[in-house]
């Protein structure tokens, strides 16, 4: 029988795992689950409710003793791995470009550890996609929470008593969580212009009602990568969005920003200056706050007001706050990743090493960093 640990996470992620619906799922696939107590209180699931869906809620110790896989949201530590049996398999959000030695004492362990991170952007693989329903959530809350910092009405209103204008939101890289921005923001009645360096998101963001804008020259075009990820820009091209976003953004009333390139620093897209010019009242949402922000002046993890009255919110988790939500999802993104895992009939662990998305990944095993991104690592 395969075993199946889930822990706790740091004060700071109040997501957990697995749901009661996951664990219903495991267990009939024959998987025994042991879920450390409390785990996923901050996400609204009791122990009665994993108990209920056959997991043994148990002590941190015993939910490690000798499991064949450990399911996180965050990376664990590596003395926690060493508790499981050698060589077990370790899933979670790893963040492999973060942590530096962190990631070689993990590798070091022995264990296999897939990073969710890195699962392929592929059809078969939607189901497995963390970051897409992470950052659809993140998009989402961005604007809820936006609103709610601008405290003001975001719909035109014409009321017998005098017409409220419609807040004017623009929301800058149109991703998975771009685009749950527009469509938020849409809902909640703003008027709303979008922009991206990649070409494909003309189209998607009209198809939501917003208006795209964007230094479309030949650059532009070029400027997705066979993977659909955005290329880092020209210094030329950087200075022309620079001017176009300075032009537009002192109208706007709520700027989301969701701009991001795999592995690096985000872009600088919002600069002092441009700041300096945005009406008093107006919100910045910065998403990529985590990785060094988008704008000149985010604080990750705070709510800064500048001097002009332009409110900056840099949050470092927003899915987590809907943890409930994000869990589920997480959840749901785990299950379907282990399910190619184990054997239905045997109910043991038959791990297909040449499948595209156990290559893709796969961070460490039997005491190294194996994968391709993170080769410099090792050396
Ligand atoms: N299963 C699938 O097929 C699948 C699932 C999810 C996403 N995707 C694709 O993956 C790609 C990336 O999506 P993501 O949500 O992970 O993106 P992301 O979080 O990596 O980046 C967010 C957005 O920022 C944009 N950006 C980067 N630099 C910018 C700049 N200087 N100025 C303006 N915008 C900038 C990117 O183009 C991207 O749209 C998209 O093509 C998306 O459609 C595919």
């Amino acid at each position: 029988m395969v075993t199946i640990a889930v822990t706790s996470e740091p004060a700071d992620e109040p997501r957990v795992a697995v749901s009661p619906d996951t664990v219903k799922k495991f267990t009939a696939l024959g998987a025994l689950v042991r879920i450390e107590q409390g785990a996923g209180l901050r996400s609204r699931f009791s122990d009665d409710a994993y108990r209920a869906a056959g997991a043994e809620v148990v002590g941190k110790a015993e939910a490690l003793a000798g499991a064949d896989i450990l399911l996180r949201v965050r990376r664990p530590s590596a003395e926690d791995i060493r508790a499981l049996k050698p060589g077990a398999i370790v899933a979670g959000m790893i963040d492999p470009y973060g942590g530096g030695g962190e990631l070689t004492a993990l590798a070091e362990t022995g264990a296999t550890v897939f990073s969710m991170e890195f699962m392929p952007r592929t059809t078969r693989a939607q189901s497995m996609d963390v970051l897409s329903s992470q950052a659809n959530l993140a998009g989402y809350k961005a604007v809820v929470d936006g609103a709610a910092i601008f405290g003001q009405a975001l719909p035109m209103m014409m009321t017998p008593a005098g017409t409220v204008p419609a807040a004017k939101a623009f929301i800058m890289g149109v991703g998975v969580a771009g685009l749950q921005a527009i469509a938020t923001a849409r809902r909640l009645g703003a008027q709303v212009t979008a922009t991206d360096v990649r070409p494909a998101t003309k189209e998607q963001v009209q198809s939501l009602g917003a208006k795209f804008i964007a230094v479309e020259d030949d650059e532009f075009k070029q400027a997705q990568t066979a993977a659909g990820y955005a290329k880092p820009m020209s210094a030329e091209y950087q200075a022309k969005q620079a001017e176009l976003v300075a032009n537009h953004i002192k109208t706007q009333d709520l700027v989301i920003t969701t701009a991001l390139i795999p592995g690096r620093p985000a872009p600088k897209l919002i600069s002092r200056a441009m700041i300096e010019s945005m009406k008093p009242g107006s919100v910045i949402v910065d998403l990529a706050a985590e990785r060094g922000g988008n704008t000149e002046l985010t604080e990750a993890g705070r709510t800064i007001e500048t001097p002009n009255g332009v409110k900056i919110f840099g949050p470092l988790n927003l899915a987590g706050t809907i943890a409930v939500n994000a869990s589920s999802l997480y959840a749901r993104n785990l299950l379907a990743f282990l399910e190619t895992m184990i054997d239905k009939k045997e109910k043991t662990l038959a791990v297909n090493w040449d499948d595209e998305l156990v290559k893709g990944t796969l961070v460490a095993k039997g005491g190294q960093i194996v994968h391709p991104n993170l080769a410099t690592k090792t050396a």
